[in-house]
């Protein structure tokens, strides 16, 4: 019985110690004290663990910013299970699955791909629109002939299990109503500073579940989905893609972080911003991260139950609860 007591008291010890740690971790890693925080990297919702493993591999080689956050995503992108990324996710309302994608490096230099199909890691397209082209932005069968011409592949145009069964069920009724933090709208975006002190993001996504066919969200659009200025710091965002994009959410956060305000108080603020601009806000969720020329980072959401993940020296790759406006 002793025993039994005293292992209960060191773990409650335990639980507490850890809780103490992890927030002063993430007080320590979110305040640059004027040093540079370096590499960091942090993406939206819980794939985003393993999504950051890939990009840590690159920004821990002294790797490129650019480069981590493309093959970051693209772990998310090949996960066929992944509902809400890739090809693996729950189709439009005519069964086809439309994917949406963005990427933007330090030089301001940015390229997207939307409404494209059938092509397993649309942000290497949008890499490649950015560096091949004059272009920011191909959609639809243009964006799938521009990756076919440069060696992509064609894939099958099946769904996977789960999001046919899903379609299935969803069929039955027709109703579209966006879900809140039901991992149907849940983009992956991603924002990185490197050993250099570099910054650039991604943005990937299937888009909503069951929208019209043709549909483009925020996710696509530089300034909406994600946003990187490398003289200010980066943004992202996840969520219902029409309320960011009625606020260009991204770069408000951006601009907001250059006006002062810390990456916590720009995405606060941005989510203000969403909320006096969209009288249907309690009905959705949106959530934005933000990381400053600093490597100093923060995020804030609409809904509670907004989540990233963040892999720095310190933080080695773990999940945090955003704040919210919302309880
Ligand atoms: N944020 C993703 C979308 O609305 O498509």
């Amino acid at each position: 019985m002793t025993t039994r007591r005293k292992f209960l008291k060191l773990s409650a010890l335990m639980a507490s110690l850890f809780a103490f740690n992890k927030t002063k971790a993430i007080e320590t890693i979110s305040k640059s004290n004027g040093k540079q925080i370096k590499p960091v990297v942090l993406s939206t919702w819980k794939h985003g663990l393993a999504a950051n493993e890939g990009a840590w591999k690159i920004l821990s080689s002294n790797g490129s910013a650019l480069d981590a956050v493309e093959k970051g995503v693209m772990v998310t992108e090949d996960d066929f299970t992944n509902l809400s990324v890739g090809l693996g996710g729950l189709p439009d309302r005519d069964g086809c699955v439309t994917l949406d994608a963005s990427i933007m490096d330090e030089k301001g230099r940015c390229g997207g791909v939307a409404f494209l199909e059938r092509i397993k890691h649309p942000i290497s397209v949008a890499r490649l629109v950015m560096e091949k082209t004059a272009h920011v932005l191909l959609v639809g069968s243009g964006a799938q002939k521009f990756a076919l011409d440069n060696g992509f592949k064609l894939e099958p145009k099946t769904l996977s299990t789960e999001a046919e069964k899903a379609y299935k069920e969803w069929l039955k009724k027709s109703e579209y109503k966006p879900m809140i933090n039901i991992e149907n709208h849940d983009t992956i975006g991603m924002i990185a500073i490197d050993a250099n002190g570099n910054l650039s993001g991604s943005c990937t996504t299937s888009g909503l579940a069951y929208k019209i066919h043709g549909r483009v969200g925020d996710s696509p659009i530089i300034g909406a989905g994600m946003y990187v200025d490398n003289e200010v710091g980066a943004a992202c965002a996840t969520g219902v893609g029409e309320t960011v994009l009625r606020i260009c959410g991204s770069h408000l956060v951006v601009e907001l972080m250059r006006q002062g305000l810390s990456p916590d108080d720009a995405c606060k603020k941005a989510v203000e911003r969403l909320i006096s601009k969209n009288p249907n806000y309690k009905e959705v969720q949106v959530g934005f991260l933000a990381l400053n020329k600093n490597g100093e980072h923060g995020a804030y959401a609409l809904q509670k139950g907004f989540n990233y993940a963040l892999y720095s020296n310190e933080i080695k790759n773990q999940m945090f609860d955003s704040k919210s406006f919302l309880q």
